[in-house]
């Protein structure tokens, strides 16, 4: 009996345009465009045996034994890579995150990005970064941008094979930081799944969605030429026409507390002063604070300094999802 296994690495992301809504929710197909930057500090590591002697697939996630709802979720992934994949057998997962788990940072994207890259190989699927970011995204739609190098784009697409991420600048093109300031490491009431789903029952994501070429093209060109204010106004923008979305949905999803309000004013007062920072917020109350890699230590020390910041985790860019082994026993 064989077991083939592939072990890889991929890194979170945090997106200046965010996703937020699908038009095909079983695919992961989104409304609109999105772009994000790697964060070569947060990654997962995943490693995929496909082994004969299984009678159903198998999920450790930092080395326990996965909930049914993550099983059911990774197991819907390695059902559709074995309809396109020689290897036909079950498949047991390990995964690991580096970072915290609990602390609020969202860990799905590195991890289906690990997962496509790692059960795709093992399984003996030959897929070009399209393909594995086209897998990684039927998994958790950010995911796809884990897969390319450092500064992303998702192509929204029509339907599955135009849907994908790619790289519009490699890691090094422009050396940015984020600094997360950890604010509630409660797990989300709502998860991102439920909330795309939400997303059209707010009457602010039709305007969202019309305007949403207008950002991505302002995006673009400001990662391209390195505008860090061009950049700041954009995403801040972004990221709080997809929270009026989400406080304006039926139900309404309001993720943020006092400390998220308290950061966001404190940063926007900061780059009055001078210093290179903007904030960005996914579906939790934890903000995401960018800046240039120069400033990370001052910024990291700015956050700790304020009241109901726990505590600050800083990271720089990163770079592709990749293969640690290849290993065929
Ligand atoms: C707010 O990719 O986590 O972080 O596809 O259901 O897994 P699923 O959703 P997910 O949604 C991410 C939403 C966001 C914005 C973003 O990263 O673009």
């Amino acid at each position: 009996m064989s077991i083939h296994s592939s072990t890889s690495v991929a890194c979170a992301n945090i997106a200046f345009i965010k996703y937020w809504g699908n038009r095909d929710h079983a695919l992961r197909i989104p409304v609109n465009n999105s772009f994000s930057m790697n964060l070569a500090g947060l990654y997962t590591r995943t490693t995929v045996k496909v082994d004969g002697t299984l009678t159903a697939d198998k999920l450790f996630i930092n080395g326990k034994p996965a909930n049914d709802a993550a099983l059911a979720r990774v197991h819907g992934i390695l059902e559709y890579v074995r309809t396109i994949a020689p290897k036909k057998d079950f498949m047991c997962v390990e995964s690991e995150n580096n970072f915290p788990t609990g602390a609020g940072i969202a860990s799905s994207a590195a991890a289906f990005a690990a997962l496509a890259l790692a059960a795709s190989r093992a399984a003996g699927l030959q897929a070009d970064e399209a393909a594995l970011s086209r897998l990684a995204r039927r998994g958790s739609g950010s995911a796809s941008r884990s897969v390319p190098d450092g500064f992303v784009e998702w192509q929204a697409g029509t339907d599955d094979e135009s849907s994908y991420a790619f790289s519009i600048a490699p890691a090094e093109h422009w050396p940015l930081a984020d600094c997360v300031a950890i604010i509630s490491d409660a797990h989300k009431k709502t998860t991102s799944t439920d909330g795309h789903a939400l997303a059209s029952t707010s009457p602010l994501q039709t305007a969202r969605i019309a305007d949403a070429p207008r950002r991505v093209e302002i995006c673009r060109q400001a990662i391209l030429t390195r505008d860090f204010e061009a950049l700041a106004s954009i995403a801040e923008e972004d990221s709080d026409l997809m929270h009026a979305v989400m406080m304006t949905s039926h139900p309404a999803l309001f993720y943020w507390k006092p400390t998220t309000l308290r950061v966001m004013q404190s940063v926007r007062d900061w780059r009055k002063t001078g210093l290179p920072v903007f904030y960005t917020i996914d579906a939790g109350a934890n903000v995401h604070v960018i800046t240039l890699e120069t400033e990370m230590k001052q910024v990291t020390e700015k956050l700790k300094t304020l009241a109901g910041v726990k505590d600050v985790l800083a990271t720089t860019v990163g770079g592709a999802a990749y293969w640690v082994d290849e290993g065929a026993v």
